[in-house]
């Protein structure tokens, strides 16, 4: 679903130039849970917004859903944005003056959705985050996870093919962020595709793959068999084809 290669990023900062990304290469299939993990500096963030259309790579092809993204201008990037993406943020980017609810419709209008559905949609998705009781608060009337909880709601109420997380539980004491990350894991079970980055190696020690970035490279590229039942099935059959000699 997601195919990165030869990923390179470039910023140029007067006469120097920063390479952020040196060449990246990675897959990543349907219903995944990854995490992206190195120092900071490392690219993490970078290889975030060029996977969710924030940004476009100086080099490389990146296809996602069989489209090739990496030379789409910024109009038709919003759009496959707009339809595909869902993103949440260390510091949740609500609309601080907007309800929960309104923040949660708000993706919707761009998508020419009408005031009824968009509300209805974003009832059912506050409701899908145990929150339909705080529907009517601003954010400012919410605890950090309440509001990180309206931010993923607000990622999901289009239905978009991936959820992207940049450190979703860097502003969070360690059991708000353990209650953020088990919903972020009933998320994925339920069938959506996961990548985030995190710093915590508890946090990912429970995704089913860990990519390591240092300098702007993919160091290593790990799945956590105990983590991910297909992981053993494969295991399993290399086991029985490794002691059958074949
Ligand atoms: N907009 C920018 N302009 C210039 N340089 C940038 C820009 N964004 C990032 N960089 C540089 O690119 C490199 C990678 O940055 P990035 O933000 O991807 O790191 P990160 O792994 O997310 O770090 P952190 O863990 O601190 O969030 C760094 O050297 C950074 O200084
Ligand atoms: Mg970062």
């Amino acid at each position: 679903m997601i195919t990165l290669s030869g990923i390179q990023k470039n910023y140029q900062m007067g006469d120097q130039t920063v390479q952020a990304l040196r060449g990246v290469d990675l897959h990543i299939a349907r219903n995944e849970l990854v995490a992206f993990i190195g120092a900071s500096g490392s690219g993490k963030s970078t290889l975030m917004n060029i996977v969710g259309c924030l940004d476009r790579p100086s080099a490389g092809t990146y296809q996602l859903n069989g489209r090739d993204v990496a030379t789409m201008d910024s109009d038709e990037l919003a759009l496959v944005r707009n339809a595909e993406i869902g993103f949440i943020f260390q510091s949740f980017h609500l609309l601080p003056r907007a309800t929960a609810l309104d923040n949660v419709a708000q993706p919707l209008i761009y998508r020419g959705i009408g005031y009824k559905e968009r509300n209805r949609m974003a009832m059912e998705a506050l409701d899908h985050v145990g929150l339909s009781s705080r529907m009517h608060h601003k954010p400012n009337e919410l605890s950090g996870g309440q509001r990180q909880r309206v931010a993923i709601a607000r990622a999901l109420v289009g239905k978009p093919s991936i959820l992207l997380a940049d450190e979703p539980t860097g502003n969070l004491d360690s059991s708000t962020s353990l209650e953020i990350l088990a919903l972020i894991k009933e998320v994925h079970r339920a069938g959506q595709t996961v990548v985030m980055v995190t710093h915590e190696p508890e946090i990912a020690e429970q995704c089913h793959r860990v990519v390591r970035l240092h300098d702007g490279r993919v160091l290593s590229d790990v799945r956590n068999v105990q983590q991910d039942p297909h992981a053993q099935v494969v295991d399993d059959e290399q086991q029985r084809h490794a002691e059958l000699g074949e």
